[in-house]
């Protein structure tokens, strides 16, 4: 048993929504609490990593020990990410990144008429895609939350992404609640997590991340 599994690690985190804008006042975000995210950079602390969080708008507080970078949109959540990831050795993106952005959103605020409003939208950089592709890349950990097909969806996802390990969890479980239950999926196949609160969930997972990286089982 080791206390701190990733003392004199960096743990970098991406957490929370993005945010994209429509106009002055309006934008287009997920439903996205933080909680996860935040569960998650708290326990890598306690594991005695160094942190920084790429947070979108969240009202969550931030854990003891972390850094913190609020950004809102999925670009400014990329230009967070990249200025950072070279000093990160772990990297767990686990923001929901809307997957499009407006273009062209207008400075003022755009008033009603009765006539049809059309948003182009344009698709977003996978944060996570371009991360994990590098020639040098940090251990890569993503999220994969689906309302159906869990396993089979996110493995997909896993491999198309390039990820050493990926937590799935069915999006009717996990939104906004405090407890969560997660299916790890790396190499070696599925591991279940038991189903309890964010933070047992986050240690559990920040648990097998250090056993992957530091027992140099990546690949
Ligand atoms: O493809 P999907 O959005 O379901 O993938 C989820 C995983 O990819 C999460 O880890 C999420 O943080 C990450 N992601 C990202 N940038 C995007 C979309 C997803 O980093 N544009």
């Amino acid at each position: 048993f080791q206390p701190k599994p990733l003392a004199g690690r960096r743990v970098l985190l991406t957490a929370g929504p993005t945010f994209e804008r429509i106009d002055a006042v309006r934008g287009i975000t997920n439903s996205s609490s933080g909680k996860m995210g935040f569960a998650i950079a708290r326990a890598a602390w306690e594991a005695g990593a160094e942190v920084v969080i790429v947070a979108g708008e969240t009202a969550q507080a931030t854990p003891p020990g972390c850094r913190r970078i609020n950004v809102l949109s999925a670009q400014e959540m990329l230009t967070a990410v990249e200025q950072e990831v070279d000093d990160a050795d772990i990297f767990i993106a686990v923001a929901a990144v809307a997957d499009y952005y407006v273009l062209n959103p207008s400075e003022q605020k755009i008033k009603k008429d009765a006539h049809i409003l059309t948003l182009e939208l344009a698709p977003n950089p996978d944060i996570l895609a371009r991360i994990a592709t590098r020639p040098q890349p940090p251990f890569c950990v993503g999220f994969a939350a689906e309302s159906e097909n869990l396993l089979e969806y996110a493995e997909a996802k896993r491999k198309r992404k390039h990820l050493p390990l990926l937590a799935a969890n069915l999006v009717q479980q996990a939104m906004g609640a405090d407890d969560n239950e997660v299916i790890l999926l790396d190499d070696n196949g599925e591991h279940r997590l038991p189903r309890g609160l964010k933070l047992d969930v986050a240690r559990k997972l920040i648990g097998h991340v250090a056993q992957l990286y530091v027992h140099g089982k990546t690949r």
